[in-house]
């Protein structure tokens, strides 16, 4: 039996949680080890089933990875073997993509499947492969392969036509080995992007300005060994925060960036939960039922679409109608017929959900779609009356370490079956 999650409602959390390891800075982090041939060491890579996919393609790629007694881990790769990300390892996460930057910067060449569409959006590529053409790469697609060829990437402007943060990763890394200086504008001011120019500059790389929306890179020659701790994950934080705030109980989050994350306590505020915060540290208290807010998806440092749907069961319980509009991706609203099904009254139009609160939900069993979906159904489970049970959990398990553990930490009813 696939695994599930059982979940029996209305306990209200309290307690103190600790984030994990950002998933979306980890997987870049790991795909930068490829530009050298030197050791990169991980502090604190986050047990996820994205990272043992990442990891799988590295080790495909001729990286050598071991996992210390200390939690660190070590990457060496001393020489790339046949540069390619096969179909099976691309299908199963977009963000292997994100070798192809490295591989294309260290080798001269590099063959990646084309990643399909997927449960959240069409989700192309084209601004990553017009930038590694600005990088002088020749790039053909062959049977569902992105071919790429560069005898020396060289330096150039990008603007690239939309912001794209793994786009903006890939680019910095295939134009850390480039000749001359490349200026990314443009380019995704999201946090992980910063935490990779980080890894980058340890390793030796000249980057100024990740972080902003114009990031220049001076090429060097090569890049030698580093050792990086992983900013927190932004996302499992505000996941934990709705956790506090949709059961009306009393949580905090420790080890965080709070800046990373305030978009997501201006709408907990708006929606009437009382925060507080220090220098790591947000606190929130759930105030009875939530007031509604309207909530539209932007690039950082606005809401994050990888917060719509946990903010979604949140608003569904408001006492009023919210508006949801989703700017990222154009199939984000999965979780609606699920959380539906749970007595939410949410109807999408286009790109946006109007979400008409009720009083309770009613725990159902649910299916998970994506990843951000199906924590939206385990938060909307701990605040329904009754039980609820969550399957196809590996799509949870894709971005969070054991999100059950946590919650039963703090006073959660939630058990993983099978
Ligand atoms: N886009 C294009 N062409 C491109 C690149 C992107 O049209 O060449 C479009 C996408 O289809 C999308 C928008 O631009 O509509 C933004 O996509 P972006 O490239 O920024 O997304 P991504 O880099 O593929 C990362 C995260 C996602 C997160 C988005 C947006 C990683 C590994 N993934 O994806 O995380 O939602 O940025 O912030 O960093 C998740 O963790 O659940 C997740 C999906």
């Amino acid at each position: 039996m696939a695994a599930l999650l059982e979940i029996e409602g209305g306990v209200p959390l309290r307690g103190t949680a600790a984030v994990s390891a950002a998933k979306n800075a980890a997987l870049p982090a790991l795909a930068a080890s490829l530009l050298t041939a030197e050791p990169v060491v991980m502090e604190n890579l986050p047990l996820l089933a994205d990272v043992t996919t990442i990891r799988r393609l590295l080790e495909r790629l001729g990286a050598q990875i071991t996992d210390e007694p200390d939690r660190t881990t070590h990457i060496r790769v001393p020489a790339v073997g046949r540069p390619e990300a096969p179909y099976e390892l691309v299908s199963t996460m977009r963000a292997s993509v994100l070798v192809l930057g490295p591989l294309l910067a260290r080798t001269g060449s590099a063959r990646v499947a084309l990643p399909g569409g997927c449960a959240i959006g069409l989700r192309p590529i084209d601004q990553h492969l017009k930038g590694f053409q600005r990088l002088g790469a020749e790039i053909s697609i062959q049977n569902g392969y992105v071919e790429a060829r560069a005898s020396r990437l060289k330096g150039a402007r990008i603007s690239t036509d939309l912001v794209t943060v793994t786009g903006t990763e890939n680019l910095m890394m295939a134009a850390a080995l480039a000749e001359g200086t490349t200026v990314i504008e443009n380019a995704a001011c999201e946090p992980e992007v910063a935490d990779l120019a980080g890894l980058l500059l340890a390793m030796g790389a000249k980057i100024e300005g990740a972080g902003s929306k114009r990031i220049e890179i001076q090429g060097v020659p090569d890049l030698g060994g580093a050792r990086h701790r992983i900013i927190p994950d932004r996302i499992e934080a505000g996941t934990l925060l709705v956790a506090g705030a949709i059961t009306g109980g009393d949580v905090t989050v420790t080890g965080i960036v709070p800046a990373h994350l305030s978009a997501v306590v201006a709408t907990l505020e708006e929606a009437g939960s009382k925060l507080d915060g220090g220098p790591d540290w947000v606190r929130v208290e759930g105030q009875g039922r939530p007031r509604p807010v309207d909530v539209a998806t932007t690039v950082f440092p606005g809401f994050p679409t990888d917060m719509q749907a946990q903010v979604m069961a949140l608003l569904g319980l408001a006492d009023g109608l919210s508006r949801i509009t989703e700017t990222i991706f154009e199939n984000r609203f999965m979780h609606v017929a699920e959380l539906n099904r749970m007595g939410a009254r949410i109807r999408t139009d286009g790109a946006t959900a109007l979400v008409r609160g009720v009083a309770h939900y009613q725990g159902a069993p649910l299916m998970a779609t994506d990843l951000r979906a199906s924590a939206s159904l385990v938060l909307a489970g701990l605040a329904a009356q009754g039980a609820t049970s969550v399957s196809r959990v590996y799509h949870l398990d894709r971005g969070y370490e054991r999100l059950e553990v946590k919650l039963q930490r703090l006073g959660a009813r939630i058990v993983r079956r099978g």
